[in-house]
């Protein structure tokens, strides 16, 4: 009985730990599928050189794969939730990444302003919290990589779509910087404005990629670091 009631009161300690972050940050812990990981990786350029943050970084999912991928880039991971942050403290101890830090504080900590790239994996709140911050502090040439939710206003380099069960949609933007690859078929047509909530920040590429497709145009879809 003694042994029941303590399985039971780690059981419930454990649903309070992730239920409690969750509700006051207002986003689960859910990691990036294997098959949205796989196309978010594949779009970023081999080259890329810099400082990588990653805003909400679960049980590491993505800041592990990210840190193996760039191993010559310094990862940033910031995570609140204590439970996925422990377990990815656990991988770093078990299978270390030594390019990536995995820090236990909010996201709105991040230095922004030393990013090459940014990775979120949030919701549409967050992203519209987010913006004002990215406008404001991310440096020309950045790119912003967004499992599911886009920048609202903002036209990306590229709309990837997974080969997964909900078609995810992974999003990346550079900041306020020509593309290096295809030009736009359809620009939107656009007085820009610094004062216009609408302008669009961040260059329009205009490539936009489904399903089958992926596969064979995800090298294609490489950008060139800036
Ligand atoms: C949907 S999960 C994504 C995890 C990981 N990025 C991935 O793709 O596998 C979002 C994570 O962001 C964390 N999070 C939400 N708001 C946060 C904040 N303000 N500061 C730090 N982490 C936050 C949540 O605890 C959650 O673990």
């Amino acid at each position: 009985m003694e042994s029941e009631l303590a399985i039971l009161a780690a059981v419930l300690a454990v649903i309070l730990l992730i239920a409690i972050p969750t509700l006051v940050f207002g986003v689960a812990p859910v990691p990036t599928s294997t098959k949205v990981l796989r196309v978010m990786l594949d779009v970023l350029p081999d080259d890329f050189e810099g400082t990588i943050l990653e805003l909400g970084s679960g049980w590491g999912t993505l800041a592990f794969a990210l840190a193996r991928r760039f191993p010559r880039c310094p990862v940033l991971a910031f995570e609140i939730s204590p439970l996925p942050w422990l377990f990815s403290c656990a991988r770093q101890l078990l299978a270390p990444a030594p390019n990536l830090s995995i820090r236990r504080s909010i996201f709105q900590r991040a230095p922004l302003m030393e990013a090459r790239l940014v990775v979120c994996y949030l919701n549409t709140r967050a992203m519209t919290n987010l913006k004002p911050r990215f406008e404001a502090e991310l440096q020309p040439g950045c790119l912003v990589l967004s499992n599911t939710f886009a920048v609202a206003g903002w036209q990306p380099v590229s709309v990837l779509i997974a080969d997964d069960l909900f078609s995810t949609r992974i999003y990346l933007y550079r900041v306020s910087v020509p593309l290096v690859e295809e030009p736009d078929e359809t620009p939107p047509p656009h007085e820009e404005s610094p004062d216009d909530p609408h302008t669009p920040h961040a260059a329009w590429g205009g490539c936009y990629r489904r399903n089958g497709e992926i596969a064979q145009r995800t090298s294609d879809a490489r950008l060139t670091a800036a």
